[in-house]
């Protein structure tokens, strides 16, 4: 199939590679100059698992990439949308949306024959249908359903293991106002003939990516409550207590035909206890379905608790701290890792700003350490660590925001140094005794970190 992409951001460019790797001859279209150019050289212009391998492969054979995009909706039959739909502090901002809209609708306008439409930016349900299809039409003079077809189809792509996600779905949902549109999608879809697909309005395909994102984080916020709990308490690990609750029946089935194989649930993945969820998805989608439930007259209790939650999660890591060193003014603390989870550079809503904010504040001495991250946009006040040795040593305090696998080796170095620091754990990554002064999301009490 001949396919134009609009948006080249994390989900677009891993779309636009792993259709082309299909064989599709995909068209990447991007406002941005630079981006354009590095992917029509066949590199890969994010930090993202196996995507630069596909890119290499694909650019100039069956993907390519330009700046015009009448050029590119002429010559394709299918154009995806995967523009940013930011949060912009009281509700989805659908700018970018309109935008992509209007200039698909333009290039409509002298496009010979049927097209297809197809959403799959995270928009609010009833976007595609009173946003988007109205501005095509107004924008091309031409008719939904006759001309052009309009449809809707979310992605559940993970950061870092993006590429593995797409080439292993486990669902395909084909939002569309039509059976012709629908059909396209499946068209666009048949190498993945065994994948269970769902067949809807543009509406309800809006809400299933919301309602997914929503249960997720949910889910980290009841099992950061629970972590709260379990602090004021001595002896009391969340983490052994989330072990006993993963092996209930309904996340780790008990098959009888088979004694002794239980294979837990990958949701039990967001059952865990930790400094907060971040990235480009979880709290911005969150607080956009709240702000829309309410501007319906839908109160969102249970969400808004979830972001409540997640808001002061970080900020536990500080606490830690200053339960420990008391006054942080002047203190040496260490934040090892930027972002917001391991396997990406991406550091939007990652808890590590919240965390550096609020240790500026108290006056202390931040030194930071990312794998990849390798600098800050717009915050001057913090030493880079050359290396982790680097990070650790002098440290009065170590606070682990991401959990990657390179920081598996910092309590033998605390030991090695031979100075004490306090290590406070935000992802449950280290056995509390692997330090002579362990804190941990869900487990501390008292004073036992006390230096
Ligand atoms: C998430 C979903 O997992 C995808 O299914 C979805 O398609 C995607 O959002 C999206 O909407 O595009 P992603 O944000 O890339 O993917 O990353 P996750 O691995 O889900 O992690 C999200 C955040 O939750 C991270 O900050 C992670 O550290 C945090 N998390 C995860 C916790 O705080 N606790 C946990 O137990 C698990």
């Amino acid at each position: 199939m001949k396919v134009s992409i609009v948006g080249t951001g994390y989900v677009g460019l891993v779309s636009g590679a792993c259709l082309a790797e299909l064989g599709h001859h995909v068209t990447c279209v991007d406002v941005v100059e630079a981006k354009v150019k590095s992917l029509q050289a066949g590199q890969c212009p994010i930090h993202e698992e196996a995507l630069p391998e596909i890119i290499e492969k694909t650019a100039g054979k069956t993907l390519f990439a330009t700046m015009d995009m009448t050029r590119a909706i002429h010559e394709s039959d299918l154009t995806l949308i995967a523009g940013p739909t930011p949060f912009d502090g009281k509700q989805i901002d659908l700018r970018f949306i309109r935008e992509i809209a209007a200039s698909i609708g333009k290039a409509l306008k002298t496009k010979n024959g049927y097209h297809v439409v197809v959403v799959k930016s995270t928009v609010v349900p009833g976007t595609t249908d009173d946003v988007v299809l109205p501005i095509l039409e107004a924008e091309s003079g031409k008719k939904a359903g006759r001309d052009f077809g309009v449809g809707m189809n979310p992605e559940f792509l993970s950061e870092g293991v993006a590429v593995k996600d797409f080439k292993n779905p486990d669902r395909l949902v084909y939002g569309g106002i039509d059976d012709r549109t629908r059909d396209a999608l499946a068209e666009l879809y048949k190498s993945f003939a065994h994948t269970p697909t769902v067949r809807t309005n543009n509406r309800t395909a809006e809400m299933i990516k919301y309602a997914s994102n929503s249960l997720q984080a949910t889910l980290i916020s009841f099992s950061n409550e629970m972590a709260r709990v379990c602090e004021t308490h001595p002896n009391l690990d969340i983490k052994e207590v989330l072990r006993g609750v993963h092996l209930m029946n309904e996340i780790t089935p008990v098959d009888p035909t088979q004694p002794g194989t239980r294979k837990t649930a990958p949701i039990s993945r967001f059952i865990g206890a930790g400094c907060g969820f971040g990235g480009s998805c979880f709290p911005k989608d969150v607080s956009a379905l709240i702000a829309h439930g309410q501007q319906r007259g839908q109160a969102m209790p249970l969400l808004s608790s979830v972001m409540q939650i997640n808001q002061s999660q970080p900020l536990k890591l500080v606490e830690f701290a200053e339960q420990s060193l008391g006054n942080l003014s002047k203190k040496n603390v260490t934040v090892l890792g930027l972002a917001f989870k391991p396997g990406t550079d991406d550091v939007r809503e990652s808890p590590a700003h919240p965390i550096i904010a609020a240790l500026l504040h108290r006056g202390a001495a931040v030194t930071v350490f990312d794998p990849i991250v390798q600098s800050l946009a717009g915050n001057s006040s913090v030493r880079f660590a050359k290396n982790l040795g680097d990070a650790v040593s002098g440290a009065d305090a170590i606070l682990l925001v991401t959990n990657w696998p390179e920081f598996a080796d910092v309590p033998r170095m605390i030991k090695t140094s031979g100075k004490p620091v306090i290590l406070c754990d935000g992802r449950r990554m280290f056995a509390p005794d692997s330090a002579d002064h362990y804190m941990g999301i869900g487990l501390k009490s008292g004073n036992e970190g006390r230096l």
